[in-house]
């Protein structure tokens, strides 16, 4: 039981002395990949690349795609499901909901409300954040203060992406890169240490760098040079997330007063191994000590950081009380961090 709350943590995230500090605490986890996989081999049969540039250039062996029908909604309710069993909770003690993604089902209404009715866990706040693959970092940033206030006592929070359903097949520059899946995590309030801090940025200066030009005042013409798909210039947007990375990674040590070496795990957004390299190269971490999913994943964009996170929770590398850094950087351009104790 919470006696008494404090709003702010010491910087160190350590409690202030005879105050009790609330944070909010990953409590399960939980996420699900879509069956079908793409191999780099079979994307060697749709446009002109080969399996060796792709492994090079990026790290992907392999990403899972949506089957015909199977939505956002659909990916994002598995790992809900999966999430509230590690965290033993049920439908009713979910009082908020939030989705981290950049593909809804529908404009409107949110994926959140449609995985809501599906979980049952009607009458509480359900709502989307776009920030395409910073989705979930954003997602989990708006839960955690929503905890931490006491406003919610039980928040579910979740990163679900089917991009592959909006990249233009015959661009060996993008089709390459994205993949589908969806992750989650249960937060909870607790006396223990959880989130330390998150660090939320955007940049819409670089817009053209990574966007997709549909909408409803734009349109939602499908035909070749239009339509529903992502454009990118990727050598340009690589040198963006590397500087982004090591800064946010820099600021979320520097706000809670820790060294590089506290640090157990990165858990990075999968978008290109050389990226993920180079952050953690930049922290002084050995790759030992980073989850890295991308080469079976791919980018599956918001779903990327929970996914990871739920690997290495399941498989044992992630322990209680050890501390970790999510990050992530996308379209917008968006980047963040969060930095926590699991
Ligand atoms: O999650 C959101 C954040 N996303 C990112 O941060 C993505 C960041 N960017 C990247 O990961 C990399 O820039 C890419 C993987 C997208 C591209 O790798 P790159 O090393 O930056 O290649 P590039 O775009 O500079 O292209 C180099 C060459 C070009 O050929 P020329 O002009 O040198 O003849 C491309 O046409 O590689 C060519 N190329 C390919 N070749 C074989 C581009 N895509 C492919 C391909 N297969 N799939």
């Amino acid at each position: 039981r919470v006696r008494c709350r404090a709003w702010r943590a010491a910087p160190s995230g350590l409690p202030r002395e005879g105050l009790t500090v609330l944070y909010s605490r990953i409590a399960g986890t939980g996420s699900y990949l879509p069956d079908r996989v793409l191999s780099n081999a079979d994307l060697e049969r749709i446009v002109d690349t080969t399996d060796a540039w792709i492994q090079e250039r990026t790290g992907i062996r392999q990403r899972h795609v949506a089957a015909d029908g199977q939505t956002t909604a659909d990916l994002a309710e598995m790992a809900a499901l999966r999430a509230m069993e590690a965290a033993g909770v049920t439908a009713a003690d979910i009082d908020m909901l939030v989705v981290g993604t950049t593909t809804p089902d529908l404009i409107f209404p949110s994926t959140a409300c449609l995985v809501q009715a599906r979980l049952g866990a009607n009458g509480c706040a359900a709502f989307d954040v776009n920030a395409a693959c910073s989705g979930f970092i954003y997602a989990l940033s708006m839960a955690d203060k929503f905890v931490r206030s006491g406003q919610s006592k039980c928040a579910l929070v979740i990163g679900a992406e089917t991009l592959t359903r909006m990249i233009d097949w015959t661009d060996r520059g993008t089709c390459v890169l994205f993949g589908d899946g969806a992750g989650a995590v249960v937060l909870k309030p607790s006396e223990e240490t959880g989130i330390l801090s998150t660090h939320l940025h955007a940049d819409g200066g670089y817009k053209e760098l990574l966007f997709n030009p549909v909408g409803v005042s734009a349109g939602f013409i499908d035909e070749p040079g239009h339509g529903v798909k992502v454009k990118m210039i990727g050598n340009e947007l690589f040198k963006v997330a590397v500087r982004a990375l090591a800064r946010t990674a820099e600021e979320a040590l520097a706000a809670n007063e820790l060294p590089q070496e506290a640090l157990d795990w990165l858990v990075p957004h999968q978008a290109n191994l050389r990226i993920i390299t180079a952050t953690a190269r930049h922290l002084g971490l050995p790759m030992e000590r980073v989850i890295v999913t991308v080469d079976r994943h791919g980018n599956t964009s918001s779903g990327s950081v929970p996914l990871a996170l739920d690997e290495a929770v399941r498989d044992g590398r992630i322990q209680r009380g050890q501390l970790l850094l999510m990050e992530a950087f996308g379209g917008g351009i968006t980047w963040g961090s969060a930095l926590l104790r699991y």
